[in-house]
Protein backbone atom coordinates (compact mmCIF):
# COMPACT_ATOMS: atom_id res chain seq x y z
CA UNK A 1 0.00 0.00 0.00
CA UNK A 2 1.09 3.39 -1.19
CA UNK A 3 1.98 5.59 2.15
CA UNK A 4 -0.01 8.57 1.38
CA UNK A 5 -2.99 6.42 0.15
CA UNK A 6 -2.64 4.27 3.91
CA UNK A 7 -2.57 7.92 5.51
CA UNK A 8 -5.43 9.39 4.05
CA UNK A 9 -7.59 6.03 4.33
CA UNK A 10 -7.17 4.96 7.15
CA UNK A 11 -10.43 5.00 9.60
CA UNK A 12 -11.32 4.71 13.49
CA UNK A 13 -13.06 1.03 13.21
CA UNK A 14 -15.65 0.45 15.55
CA UNK A 15 -16.93 -2.58 13.83
CA UNK A 16 -15.31 -5.83 13.96
CA UNK A 17 -15.57 -9.61 13.16
CA UNK A 18 -15.38 -12.07 15.86
CA UNK A 19 -12.04 -13.19 14.42
CA UNK A 20 -8.75 -13.07 16.62
CA UNK A 21 -5.78 -11.62 15.68
CA UNK A 22 -2.78 -13.64 16.24
CA UNK A 23 0.56 -13.23 18.01
CA UNK A 24 2.76 -12.53 15.06
CA UNK A 25 0.66 -10.09 13.71
CA UNK A 26 0.54 -8.40 16.99
CA UNK A 27 4.25 -8.42 17.15
CA UNK A 28 4.40 -6.48 13.60
CA UNK A 29 2.23 -3.82 15.03
CA UNK A 30 4.61 -3.14 17.32
CA UNK A 31 7.80 -3.52 15.66
CA UNK A 32 6.13 -0.31 13.30
CA UNK A 33 5.47 1.13 16.90
CA UNK A 34 8.94 1.14 17.98
CA UNK A 35 9.90 2.31 14.83
CA UNK A 36 8.55 5.97 15.51
CA UNK A 37 10.75 8.88 16.39
CA UNK A 38 11.24 9.52 20.10
CA UNK A 39 12.91 12.66 21.81
CA UNK A 40 16.28 11.57 22.58
CA UNK A 41 15.51 8.81 21.09
CA UNK A 42 14.63 7.88 24.55
CA UNK A 43 12.12 5.02 23.59
CA UNK A 44 9.98 4.99 26.95
CA UNK A 45 6.76 3.18 25.49
CA UNK A 46 5.60 -0.13 26.36
CA UNK A 47 2.69 -2.53 25.41
CA UNK A 48 0.28 -4.40 27.18
CA UNK A 49 -1.71 -6.87 24.69
CA UNK A 50 -5.69 -7.28 26.07
CA UNK A 51 -6.85 -10.59 24.59
CA UNK A 52 -9.03 -11.17 27.61
CA UNK A 53 -12.39 -10.95 26.34
CA UNK A 54 -13.77 -11.15 30.28
CA UNK A 55 -11.09 -8.67 31.33
CA UNK A 56 -11.93 -6.32 28.14
CA UNK A 57 -15.14 -6.32 29.39
CA UNK A 58 -14.96 -5.79 32.86
CA UNK A 59 -12.60 -3.01 31.46
CA UNK A 60 -15.63 -1.60 29.46
CA UNK A 61 -17.65 -1.54 32.50
CA UNK A 62 -15.62 0.37 34.80
CA UNK A 63 -14.16 2.49 32.84
CA UNK A 64 -17.65 3.59 31.52
CA UNK A 65 -18.46 4.37 35.05
CA UNK A 66 -15.51 6.18 35.56
CA UNK A 67 -16.33 8.23 32.89
CA UNK A 68 -19.25 9.17 34.07
CA UNK A 69 -18.56 9.96 37.52
CA UNK A 70 -15.65 12.38 36.00
CA UNK A 71 -17.19 14.08 32.62
CA UNK A 72 -18.94 17.68 33.37
CA UNK A 73 -22.66 18.48 33.22
CA UNK A 74 -22.28 21.25 30.26
CA UNK A 75 -24.13 20.11 27.39
CA UNK A 76 -21.05 19.43 25.20
CA UNK A 77 -20.53 15.96 27.00
CA UNK A 78 -24.09 15.21 26.23
CA UNK A 79 -23.26 13.13 23.64
CA UNK A 80 -20.50 10.97 25.71
CA UNK A 81 -22.83 10.69 28.82
CA UNK A 82 -25.58 9.01 26.84
CA UNK A 83 -23.13 6.49 25.38
CA UNK A 84 -21.62 6.15 28.82
CA UNK A 85 -24.90 5.70 30.62
CA UNK A 86 -25.72 2.99 27.90
CA UNK A 87 -25.40 -0.31 29.37
CA UNK A 88 -25.26 -1.77 25.99
CA UNK A 89 -22.71 0.36 24.80
CA UNK A 90 -19.23 -1.33 24.93
CA UNK A 91 -16.51 1.05 24.71
CA UNK A 92 -14.13 -0.71 23.00
CA UNK A 93 -16.49 -2.37 20.45
CA UNK A 94 -16.33 -6.03 21.01
CA UNK A 95 -12.72 -5.68 19.56
CA UNK A 96 -10.39 -8.89 20.03
CA UNK A 97 -7.53 -7.02 21.03
CA UNK A 98 -6.74 -4.04 22.62
CA UNK A 99 -3.25 -2.61 23.01
CA UNK A 100 -2.41 -0.45 25.47
CA UNK A 101 0.98 1.90 24.87
CA UNK A 102 1.90 3.34 28.32
CA UNK A 103 5.19 5.16 29.19
CA UNK A 104 7.01 3.40 31.88
CA UNK A 105 8.70 6.71 32.73
CA UNK A 106 6.86 10.06 33.18
CA UNK A 107 9.35 11.33 31.61
CA UNK A 108 8.71 14.91 29.91
CA UNK A 109 7.85 13.74 26.16
CA UNK A 110 6.32 10.57 27.04
CA UNK A 111 3.12 11.90 25.32
CA UNK A 112 4.34 12.36 22.30
CA UNK A 113 6.10 9.65 21.91
CA UNK A 114 3.60 7.21 22.89
CA UNK A 115 1.19 9.31 20.65
CA UNK A 116 3.75 8.96 17.84
CA UNK A 117 4.16 5.20 18.46
CA UNK A 118 0.14 4.55 18.20
CA UNK A 119 0.04 6.55 14.94
CA UNK A 120 2.69 4.12 13.44
CA UNK A 121 0.98 0.94 15.44
CA UNK A 122 -2.53 2.51 14.00
CA UNK A 123 -0.91 2.88 10.02
CA UNK A 124 0.49 -0.34 10.27
CA UNK A 125 -2.98 -2.40 11.03
CA UNK A 126 -4.45 -0.42 8.52
CA UNK A 127 -1.68 -1.77 5.83
CA UNK A 128 -2.20 -5.14 7.29
CA UNK A 129 -6.37 -5.29 6.95
CA UNK A 130 -6.79 -4.66 10.14
CA UNK A 131 -8.90 -1.89 11.79
CA UNK A 132 -7.59 -0.07 14.48
CA UNK A 133 -9.66 2.65 17.05
CA UNK A 134 -7.87 4.89 19.93
CA UNK A 135 -10.10 4.57 23.13
CA UNK A 136 -9.70 8.01 24.45
CA UNK A 137 -12.90 7.03 27.57
CA UNK A 138 -10.71 4.34 28.74
CA UNK A 139 -7.40 6.34 28.84
CA UNK A 140 -8.03 7.95 32.38
CA UNK A 141 -9.51 5.22 33.70
CA UNK A 142 -5.84 3.02 33.17
CA UNK A 143 -4.08 6.05 34.66
CA UNK A 144 -5.65 5.70 38.27
CA UNK A 145 -4.28 3.16 40.06
CA UNK A 146 -7.61 0.82 40.03
CA UNK A 147 -7.65 0.92 36.56
CA UNK A 148 -3.65 -0.19 36.30
CA UNK A 149 -4.59 -3.11 38.94
CA UNK A 150 -7.02 -4.25 36.91
CA UNK A 151 -4.38 -4.71 33.54
CA UNK A 152 -1.24 -5.43 36.19
CA UNK A 153 0.21 -1.81 35.10
CA UNK A 154 2.90 -0.76 37.96
CA UNK A 155 1.74 1.94 39.18
CA UNK A 156 4.28 4.40 37.86
CA UNK A 157 3.60 3.89 34.21
CA UNK A 158 1.27 6.43 32.29
CA UNK A 159 -0.64 5.20 29.93
CA UNK A 160 -1.21 6.93 26.52
CA UNK A 161 -3.10 5.66 24.23
CA UNK A 162 -5.28 2.55 24.76
CA UNK A 163 -5.80 0.90 20.99
CA UNK A 164 -8.26 -1.66 19.95
CA UNK A 165 -7.42 -3.78 16.95
CA UNK A 166 -9.37 -6.27 15.43
CA UNK A 167 -10.74 -7.50 11.55
CA UNK A 168 -12.98 -4.84 10.57
CA UNK A 169 -16.37 -6.47 9.56
CA UNK A 170 -16.88 -3.81 6.82
CA UNK A 171 -14.90 -0.79 5.36
CA UNK A 172 -15.70 2.18 7.97
CA UNK A 173 -17.31 5.33 6.17
CA UNK A 174 -15.10 8.03 4.85
CA UNK A 175 -14.98 11.17 7.93
CA UNK A 176 -14.25 14.65 6.74
CA UNK A 177 -11.59 16.87 7.62
CA UNK A 178 -11.06 20.69 7.94
CA UNK A 179 -9.58 22.99 5.64
CA UNK A 180 -5.94 23.16 6.97
CA UNK A 181 -5.21 26.71 8.37
CA UNK A 182 -1.86 27.54 6.56
CA UNK A 183 0.37 30.52 7.53
CA UNK A 184 3.17 30.88 4.81
CA UNK A 185 5.99 32.89 6.26
CA UNK A 186 8.29 33.37 3.06
CA UNK A 187 11.34 36.04 2.28
CA UNK A 188 9.63 39.99 0.53
C1 LIG B 1 -6.84 10.91 21.29
C2 LIG B 1 -8.01 10.23 20.62
C3 LIG B 1 -9.04 9.72 21.42
C4 LIG B 1 -10.11 9.05 20.82
N1 LIG B 1 -11.06 8.48 21.61
C5 LIG B 1 -12.06 7.77 21.04
C6 LIG B 1 -13.00 7.07 21.86
O1 LIG B 1 -12.94 7.07 23.09
N2 LIG B 1 -13.98 6.37 21.24
C7 LIG B 1 -14.09 6.32 19.87
O2 LIG B 1 -15.00 5.66 19.38
N3 LIG B 1 -13.21 6.96 19.07
C8 LIG B 1 -12.20 7.66 19.62
N4 LIG B 1 -11.26 8.28 18.83
C9 LIG B 1 -11.36 8.18 17.34
C10 LIG B 1 -11.80 9.50 16.73
O3 LIG B 1 -13.16 9.71 17.03
C11 LIG B 1 -11.55 9.46 15.21
O4 LIG B 1 -10.18 9.33 14.97
C12 LIG B 1 -12.07 10.73 14.52
O5 LIG B 1 -13.47 10.77 14.59
C13 LIG B 1 -11.66 10.82 13.05
O6 LIG B 1 -12.05 9.66 12.36
P1 LIG B 1 -10.98 8.79 11.54
O7 LIG B 1 -9.95 8.31 12.52
O8 LIG B 1 -11.78 7.66 10.94
O9 LIG B 1 -10.40 9.70 10.50
C14 LIG B 1 -10.18 8.94 19.39
C15 LIG B 1 -9.13 9.46 18.61
C16 LIG B 1 -8.06 10.08 19.21
C17 LIG B 1 -6.92 10.58 18.34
Amino acid sequence: MELFDAIKNRRAVREYTTENVDKESIRKLIDAAIHAPSAVNNQPWTFTVVRDKEKLDELSVQAKAYMLRSISDDPGAAHFRKQLEDRDFHLFYHAPVLLVISSAEMEKWANEDCALAAQNMMLAAHGSGLGSCWIGLAQHYLNTAAGKALLNLPIEWLTVAPIIIGHPSHKASATSRKDAVIYWIDPN
